[in-house]
Formats: structure tokens, C-alpha cells, sequence
């Protein structure tokens, strides 16, 4: 066994810097999932039935295809079908963000059919119209359930986001070949850009966890 982590020390600050780049990317993909993600689910509870169907027909062409595969077709398409040169992180942002809204809106979904129909009834009986019950009733609460979910979103879309690093985006994984690719070794980077993801991850679950609870106080 040759292992010497000593090797790596001095890209040890390039690589951390990746962290930024991954978290920076994640958002961005998580900002723009949740407000599509939103408007797909405003059309699944839609009594129009062409904005149902498309919506789960959307859901389900990005959730029935890899999400390597929506990263190639915009990064890669784009210049033939729209000679527009998308950056790499756009064509990144644009595949997750795309793909992850469909996940959100199913979530959404789900979130607000999980609502007791007394709600609903309770304020329609007050006169109250539907946008204001939505908006105040409904959501609020519909929210507060979903919220360990979403979170699950982020994490997954934190680790998916190594997948951007094949495009050339350089995040943590991407600077770990890198890396590799002057020292002639594979096993230090790639275990130290292990750890970092996993203390990310952990820290992100602790939130989430104390959020919950957090909330689960206020319900008290
Ligand atoms: N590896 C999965 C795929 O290729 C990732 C799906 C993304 N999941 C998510 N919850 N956004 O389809």
C-alpha cells in the first residue's frame, strides 16, 4: 500500500475552493427547481386538463430518463439546435434545475392532497375565495409537511451535482481529477473529496433536522 495524504497538501485550498462551486451551483439549480417545480404543481391541482397532462407528462419524461442524459442533450445540443455556446454551468443549472422541479412538483403535490378536506371546506364555508385559501391555508401547512422532503431534494442535488464535473464545471469532483491529473495518484483526492461531501451532507441533515423540530414546537 502507498498511501501518503501529505501528497496533496499543497491543493488542498483548490480543492476546498470547489465547495463553493458545488454549493453555489446547488442553490441554482434549487431556486430555479422550486419555481418551476412550483408552477408544474399549480398545474397538477389545475382543474384544466391539457395543463395536467402536460405537467405529468413533463414529470414524467425527466424522471424516466437519466439525468446524465438531459445534462448531454443541453450541453451538447445546444449550439446545433440554437447556435447559442451554453456555458457549462448554465447547461448545468438548466438540466437540474428542469429535472428537479419535476421531483418538487410530485412532491408539492403530494404535500397539498395530504391536507384534511375540512381545511378546504371549513374555509370555503366562510366565504373565503380559493387563492386566499390557498395562499393562507392551505400552503402554509402543506409546506411545513414538505419541508424534510425538500431538504432530501437539496442533498440529492448536491451529490448529483458531481455529474456537472464531466462537462468541465469545477466542482469538488472535477478538482479532484484535477488533482489527480498532476500527481499521478487517485486515491488521496478522491478520498478527501469524499469527506468533504459527507460533512456537507451532514451538516445540511443537522439543519434540517432542527428545523423540523423547530416546527414541530410551533405546532404544539
Ligand atoms: N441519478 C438519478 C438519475 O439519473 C438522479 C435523479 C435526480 N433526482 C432528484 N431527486 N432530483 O435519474
Amino acid at each position: 500500500m502507498n498511501i501518503d495524504f501529505s501528497r496533496i497538501e499543497p491543493y488542498i485550498p483548490f480543492m476546498l475552493e470547489g465547495i463553493w462551486v458545488t454549493l453555489l451551483f446547488t442553490l441554482l439549480s434549487l431556486i430555479f427547481g422550486l419555481i418551476w417545480g412550483t408552477c408544474l404543481t399549480l398545474m397538477k391541482i389545475s382543474t384544466i386538463k391539457p395543463l395536467r397532462w402536460f405537467a405529468d407528462f413533463y414529470t414524467s419524461i425527466f424522471r424516466g430518463t437519466p439525468l446524465l442524459l438531459q445534462l448531454f442533450i443541453i450541453y451538447f445540443s445546444t449550439p446545433q439546435l440554437l447556435q447559442y455556446d451554453i456555458s457549462p454551468l448554465m447547461a448545468g443549472v438548466l438540466a437540474f434545475g428542469l429535472n428537479s422541479s419535476a421531483y418538487i412538483s410530485e412532491i408539492m403535490r403530494a404535500g397539498i392532497n395530504a391536507i384534511d378536506k375540512g381545511q378546504r371546506e371549513a374555509a370555503m364555508s366562510l366565504g373565503v375565495n380559493y387563492s386566499t385559501m390557498m395562499l393562507f391555508v392551505i400552503l402554509p401547512q402543506a409546506f411545513k409537511n414538505i419541508l424534510p422532503a425538500l431538504v432530501n431534494e437539496m442533498i440529492t442535488l448536491l451529490k448529483e451535482s458531481s455529474l456537472v464535473s464531466v462537462i468541465g464545471v469545477q466542482e469538488l469532483l472535477r478538482r479532484a481529477n484535477i488533482v489527480t491529473s498532476q500527481i499521478y495518484v487517485t486515491f488521496e483526492p478522491l478520498i478527501f473529496t469524499g469527506i468533504i461531501y459527507y460533512v456537507i451532507v451532514m451538516i445540511l441533515a443537522i439543519l434540517a433536522r432542527l428545523l423540523e423540530r423547530r416546527m414541530r414546537v410551533s405546532e404544539a
